[in-house]
């Protein structure tokens, strides 16, 4: 019998993204989307989808406890991508971050044992092993998060594990690292310098701009959650990258040689707070179970850089909301 998937945060990047996997693989009967619609979601990452008649969909906030209820109602898997996601806006205000990435999942977790779902599967992150200096880290490397929304992402890593111990809630938890790709909202690096450089504007370089990132293309990231869900053992532990480690220098070049622009858009600006320096995964244990990043990174980085590119129009309505958090907000970190 084919599954029916609740995906919360469906209208996001990554969870965009992988509805629009979802709608190719014939074991899923139905799809339900819950997202709140924060400002990093939109029913425009969703063109083309919300008219299948496999799909559904809900405004709502993960929080809410009703609204998850009937979101999870007669559902067999659950993937929550559902986040705060941005490191620049947590480090100016935390609390929202540890609502959704912490609240939020404790209520989906607590409707997970509820409803006896099959399947849980937790989008975590590389974030929450803290900056690898040396060597890569493997999913039993301790976590030393370092910002406010790697905290909340290694809180909600273990709620989970102590849903699964002490609930036997089938939990399973995937760690992926920078994901590139179409849907990105532009306050992240690449969209955000893409839309930049159209612009004409400066690139803010965060520091010397020699933090280095691993680079995962977001089918390949897709493709690996639903190989969790398929093959993933309940109760462990998952790490998802493609080691494309690249420094923020590199990445800003390569860009701007792909538009044709001149480096001298470059600027360095003070460095973002407690910035990692490197990330650095060991992802054997998810190739064990037969999963390998397809992508040649330069080929879908100049893919996904044209993606932005012909869509300057929406892109630069996205880029007037997100650069207005930078220009009032991020210089002046506030404590509340
Ligand atoms: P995103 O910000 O693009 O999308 C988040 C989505 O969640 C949005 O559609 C938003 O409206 C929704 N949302 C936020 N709060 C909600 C709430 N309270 N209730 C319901 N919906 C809510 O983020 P993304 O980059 O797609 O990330 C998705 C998940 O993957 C996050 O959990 C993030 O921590 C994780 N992740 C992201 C990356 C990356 O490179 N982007 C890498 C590793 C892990
Ligand atoms: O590693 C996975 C994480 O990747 C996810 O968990 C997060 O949700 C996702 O946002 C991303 O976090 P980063 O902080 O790595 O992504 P961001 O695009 O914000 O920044 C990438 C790098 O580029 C980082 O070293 C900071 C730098 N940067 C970013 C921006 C937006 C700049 O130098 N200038 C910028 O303007």
């Amino acid at each position: 019998m084919g599954k029916k998937i609740l995906v919360t945060g469906g209208a996001g990047f990554i969870g965009s993204n992988f509805v629009r996997l979802l709608l190719k693989e014939p074991q899923i009967e139905k799809i339900r989307i819950l997202d709140k619609l924060t400002y990093s979601g939109s029913v425009e990452n969703l063109e083309n989808v919300l008219d299948n008649p496999k799909v559904s969909f809900i405004q709502g906030d993960i929080i809410d406890f009703n609204v998850s209820a009937k979101a999870i109602s007669n559902m067999n898997w659950v993937v929550n991508f559902a986040a705060e996601s941005h490191v620049d806006r947590s480090l100016f205000d935390p609390s929202p971050f540890m609502a959704t990435n912490v609240e939020g999942v404790r209520v989906l977790l607590e409707l997970s044992r509820k409803h006896k779902i099959e399947k849980f599967l937790q989008v975590s992150t590389d974030e929450v092993y803290g900056s690898i200096i040396k060597y890569a880290a493997d999913e039993s490397t301790p976590l030393k998060p370092s910002s406010p929304y790697s905290a909340s992402k290694a809180a909600a890593d273990m709620l989970c594990n102590a849903y699964f111990v002490s609930y036997n809630v089938p939990v399973i938890i995937a760690r992926s690292s920078n994901n590139y790709g179409p849907y990105q909202y532009p306050e992240k690096l690449i969209p955000r310098f893409v839309s930049l450089t159209l612009r004409k504007d400066k690139l803010p370089l965060f520091g010397n701009g020699k933090n280095i990132r691993d680079w995962l293309y977001v089918e390949d990231n897709c493709k690996a959650l639903l190989l969790l869900l398929q093959k993933g053992i309940l109760g462990e532990i998952y790490n998802i990258g493609a080691s494309e480690l690249h420094q923020n220098i590199e990445i800003t070049k390569s860009m701007l040689d792909i538009l044709n622009k001149p480096y001298d858009l470059i600027t360095h600006v003070k460095d973002r707070l407690g910035h990692d320096k490197r990330y650095c995964i060991n992802w054997e244990k998810i190739e064990k179970l037969g999963w390998k990043p397809q992508a040649k990174f330069i080929e879908k980085f100049t893919k996904t850089i044209n993606w932005y590119k012909k869509r300057e129009k929406w892109l630069n309505k996205k880029t007037e909301e997100a650069e207005e958090f930078y220009s009032q907000k991020s210089s002046n970190y506030k404590v509340k």
